[in-house]
């Protein structure tokens, strides 16, 4: 399998000179599904920033397939490596024209059967596509926004807690979609997740981001199971805490 990001000893600071990130080196393979997990604040958002040049690192180097990103053009680059957020932000229009927003970049649009599949591959019906977009509900709306970063075809996703603003059931049922983009069109994945039992469930390999460093990373079932920093193991156990008690 082809490495197909390779991050370098990244340092991001803040505005006034403050590292948030201090320091991280990794390496995502093809087909990897890989949770980020870790406490609030220690820079899980600023690191999927910088992986798809939403911003770029005070220091160190990350490269697309052997390419250092300062190379790349930033359009091509968010194409192949598409980011979908927490809180899904629809464009005006329907579901149809949020969906040709990617493509249109490009100077490309989709044919209806294209529309149809992006949609299939969401679990939406066909007839939604000439809804307004502004009308639907927060899970739908999830849905379509995934579905926009499909339309462009991305090699990698990056998945900010995309299911924390959702109901139980809608964040399950986008959770196995999301592991079928993984299972079936071996998509590589790097999705970051407060819930940490999605993290566990989902993941192949786990991150652990805290206070800006990566703390631990290896096969999920391990990280959760044995984990070998003390931090993490008071982070999990804390939070697995928390997330019966919401329960
Ligand atoms: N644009 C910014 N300017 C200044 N500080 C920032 C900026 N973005 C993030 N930070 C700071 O960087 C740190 C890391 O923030 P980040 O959003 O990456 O954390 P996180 O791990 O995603 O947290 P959460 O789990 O709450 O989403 C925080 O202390 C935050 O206040
Ligand atoms: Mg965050």
């Amino acid at each position: 399998m082809e490495e197909l990001i390779t991050i370098e000893n990244i340092v991001k600071k803040d505005n006034k000179g403050n590292p948030i990130l201090k320091g991280i080196s990794a390496k995502v393979m093809e087909g990897e599904l890989i949770t980020i997990i870790g406490p609030s604040g220690s820079g899980k958002s600023t690191f999927l920033s910088l992986m798809n040049k939403m911003a770029d690192p005070d220091s160190g180097i990350i490269r697309f397939k052997g390419k250092p990103y300062h190379e790349l053009n930033v359009l091509e680059l968010r194409k192949k490596i598409g980011m979908v957020f927490q809180m899904p932000t629809m464009l005006s229009g329907t579901v149809r024209d949020n969906l040709l927003i990617g493509p249109k970049l490009f100077r490309q649009t989709l044919t209806e059967k294209e529309i149809d599949n992006l949609l299939e591959q969401v679990a939406l019906p066909k007839t939604l596509k000439d809804q307004d977009a502004r009308s639907l509900s927060g899970g739908q709306k999830q849905r379509v926004s995934l579905a926009r970063t499909l339309a462009n075809q991305p090699e990698i996703l990056l998945l900010d807690e995309v299911t924390a603003s959702l109901d139980p059931n809608s964040s399950l049922e986008i959770e196995e979609l999301i592991q079928t983009l993984h299972q079936q069109q071996g998509k590589t994945i790097l999705w970051v997740s407060h819930n940490l039992k999605q993290a566990k469930r989902v993941g192949q390999y786990t991150w652990v981001i805290a206070d800006g460093k990566i703390i631990e990373k290896g096969h999920t079932n391990e990280v959760f199971e044995h984990p070998q920093h003390e931090v993490t193991r008071e982070f999990i156990a804390t939070s697995f805490d928390e997330e019966v008690e919401n329960e």
